[in-house]
This record gives structure tokens, sequence and C-alpha cells, in this order.
């Protein structure tokens, strides 16, 4: 499937909290979050959305986005495969939804204990609550709204929709609404781990790119920003991003990966993220500047790129990661042997240790095989 949940990946991070869970230690890996950030409408909430997969959230012209949206996706077994009552799930689920999925849902932190099976309900919900905070006249509020999508075919992983930066108030805005979109936005950028997608619509001069210019404030190595060229299909008949993609006009050491996503028509027209994401392949398998470099354009490089990224930075944690077992497994043993019971722990010390060794191992293999194409990336 296209998003950012590649199987090998998913599987690598569920050993490895398996491993911890047996000693007692809980979320081993604190992975990036992943953080969009942009002019308004330059199509933050499309990149997001095509990213996860699923049709959830608000998009269109204007301020949609007003208040900043952390959306958790949890990594679930199948309740089929845990053989629990998936028969009630099912009853629950809303047969209007075309993607219904039993083993998929929402909850906010705001409605505990409620599921939702029906992603457009999640949307519905989404606005509401962005309402609630901010008003209906276009205000913003910087209060998080909080999102989990439960799912077997997600890597536990947390990504950040914003508002877009803004110059001119409109409406109920606040007249220092520029600078008060811009704290919004380093709050969540800033942050070490974050990922940060710098996505300026292709249509839009790139030194103008508000995106940018931010990400290099908070990262101006450029070690963790991703540039995103949105409305590849709104160009000028005649011009490309070509260029930009060569690295010849800003040079980003993550590079840039052009999409397409759905237009305003294609919203209006509830036109589905399946058939988009074939018609993004189509547009650049076809395209005269991008047919010969089709694969790394599009959605499902970005995933891949994002996915490689990830990688990295769960190998780089990895000898942390043995360094922690092998001193909370220390204190143990000491604790055992001043009650007078050493050899309890023994034997099982040293297996634990041989698994993680022999997992780091495993993965370093591969791991080693991705960082290769990382960096023949950039
Ligand atoms: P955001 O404000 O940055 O979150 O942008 P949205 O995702 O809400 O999109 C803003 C508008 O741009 C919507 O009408 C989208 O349909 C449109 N849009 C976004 N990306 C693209 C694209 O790649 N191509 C086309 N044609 N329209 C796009
Ligand atoms: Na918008
Ligand atoms: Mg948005």
């Amino acid at each position: 499937s296209i998003n950012v949940n590649d199987p090998q990946l998913i599987s690598l991070v569920n050993k490895l909290q398996d491993v911890f869970a047996t000693v007692g230690v809980q979320n081993p890996i604190d992975l990036p979050q992943i953080v969009v950030v942009g002019s308004q409408s330059s199509g933050k909430s499309s990149v997001l959305e095509n990213i996860v997969g699923r049709d959830f959230l608000p998009r269109g012209s204007g301020i949609v986005t007003r208040r900043p949206l952390v959306l958790q996706l949890i990594n679930r077994p199948s309740p089929a495969k845990l053989q629990t009552n998936g028969v009630d799930e099912k009853e629950l689920a809303n047969g209007n939804d075309s993607q219904a999925n039993v083993d998929e849902w929402g909850e906010f932190l705001h409605i505990p204990g409620q599921k939702y099976y029906d992603f457009g309900k999640i949307r519905d919900e989404i606005v509401k609550e962005t309402e609630a905070k901010a008003g209906r006249n276009v205000g913003i509020s910087p209060a998080p709204i909080n999102l989990r999508i439960y799912s077997p075919n997600v890597l536990t992983l947390t990504l950040v929709d914003l508002p877009g930066l803004t110059k001119v108030p409109v409406g109920d805005q606040p007249r220092d609404i520029e600078r008060q979109i811009r704290e919004m936005v380093l709050k969540q950028i800033q942050k070490p781990n974050a990922i940060i997608l710098a996505v300026t619509a292709a249509n839009v001069d790139l030194a103008n790119s508000d995106g940018l210019k931010l990400a290099r404030e908070v990262d101006p190595e450029g070690q963790r920003t991703i540039g995103v060229l949105t409305k590849i299909d709104l160009m000028d008949q005649g011009t490309d991003v070509v260029d930009i993609l060569a690295g010849r006009i800003i040079p980003l050491r993550l590079g840039y990966v052009p999409v397409v996503n759905r237009g305003q028509r294609d919203i209006e027209n509830k036109k589905r993220i399946d058939l988009a994401l074939k018609a993004e392949k189509d547009f650049f398998e076809n395209h005269p500047s991008y047919r010969n470099k089709a694969s790394y354009c599009g959605t499902p490089y970005l995933a891949r790129k994002l996915n490689l990224i990830l990688m990295m930075h769960i190998k780089q944690t990895l000898p942390d990661i043995k360094t922690r077992i092998s001193n909370s497994l220390q204190k143990y043993q000491q604790e055992l042997e001043q009650l007078g019971a050493g050899d309890l722990l023994g034997n099982s010390a040293n297996i634990v240790l041989n698994i993680i060794t022999e997992f780091s191992n495993d993965y370093r293999t591969v791991l080693d095989g991705q960082s290769q194409e990382l960096s023949s990336i950039e």
C-alpha cells in the first residue's frame, strides 16, 4: 500500500518493542514526528492524507486547517488474528464508508472511548472541533486536536498538520496572525527529532517559499527537511521543476519530491484516494519532463524517503538501546543478588542480550542497504 507503513519497518519496530517489553521497558524508540510547513493552501493537508493513505483531513481553498492536528498512528495487530470479538466490531463499522475496515479506526482525545470506523465522520469531527475552539469565521487556535488512528498496517508514528503561514488577517483573525501561526509552526518544527516536510506549490517561485524559509531557521544544514513540490499539474505548459529536483535552484540535502494531489474539483467530486494516487502515477509516467525519472516522483517516493529516514533513525538508536537493556539487566541482577537469588536471572539475562545482539546484526544488514539508497538519493 502507498503510505509510510513499510511492512519491514513495522515488523522491526514491533520486534524491538516486544524485546523491550520482556525486560520491562516501554517505548524504546522515540520515532521522529513528521510535520508539514508551508503557505496557506500549498497542499499540506493533502500531502499528509496521501501519505497515510486514508481520506480524513479537511482540505480546500482558503484557511481550512485552523488548529494543529496531532495525528498518532498506532500499530495494532488485526483483531481477526488475535481471534477476539471481530463480529461485534464489524457491526459497529459504518457501511457508508467504502474504505470501512474493522481493523482500522480513529479516536479523539476529546471524545474518549468513541471509535470512528467511518473516516468521513473523523473529518466531520475535526471540522466541528475546529469551530468549537477557533470559531466559524476563519479564526485560529493553537490548541491542538489530538487524533489517534489504530491499524495493523501503520507504523507507530506521529504526524502533525498545521495551519498555513499567512500574512494578511481576514475575518476574525487576529492582527498578528502572521506571528501567531509562525509560533505555532516553530513550536513543532524546533524539536530536533521533527522531520520537516516543507511544502511549496510548484506554481510559486521557490525563492518565495515560506515553508522552506522557516525550515531553514530551525534546520540550517537541511538535515531533516524534505522539500515537497505540489500542484505540478497546475504549472504552465513548457515549465517544470527539473532544475529544482536536480538541486540547481535551492539545494536541499534530502532533496525534493514532486507530487500531484487532488485538486479542488476532485475534492468536490469526492474523488477516491486510490484513484488519485493512480492518476498521480500516470501523470509522472507520461509527462515529457518526468517520465525518465518517474520513480523519483510522487507520493510513493515521498513515503519511501520517509521510511529510509526512519530506518536511519532506528539504526542510530540501536547501540543506545543495547546499553539501556544491559544496564537494566545489571540492575536486576544486583537486586536479585542482594536478595540472595543471584542465579535466578543469570542465564536469562544472557539470553535476552543475545537476542538483542542477533537482532541488531540482522537488521544492521538491512539498514546498511537502506542507508546506501538514501545517500544515493542525496
Ligand atoms: P493546505 O491549506 O496547505 O493544507 O492545502 P490543502 O491540502 O487544503 O489544499 C488546498 C487546495 O489546493 C485544495 O483545493 C486542494 O484541492 C488544492 N491542491 C493541493 N495540492 C494540489 C495539487 O497537487 N494539484 C492540484 N491541482 N490541486 C492541489
Ligand atoms: Na487550504
Ligand atoms: Mg491544511
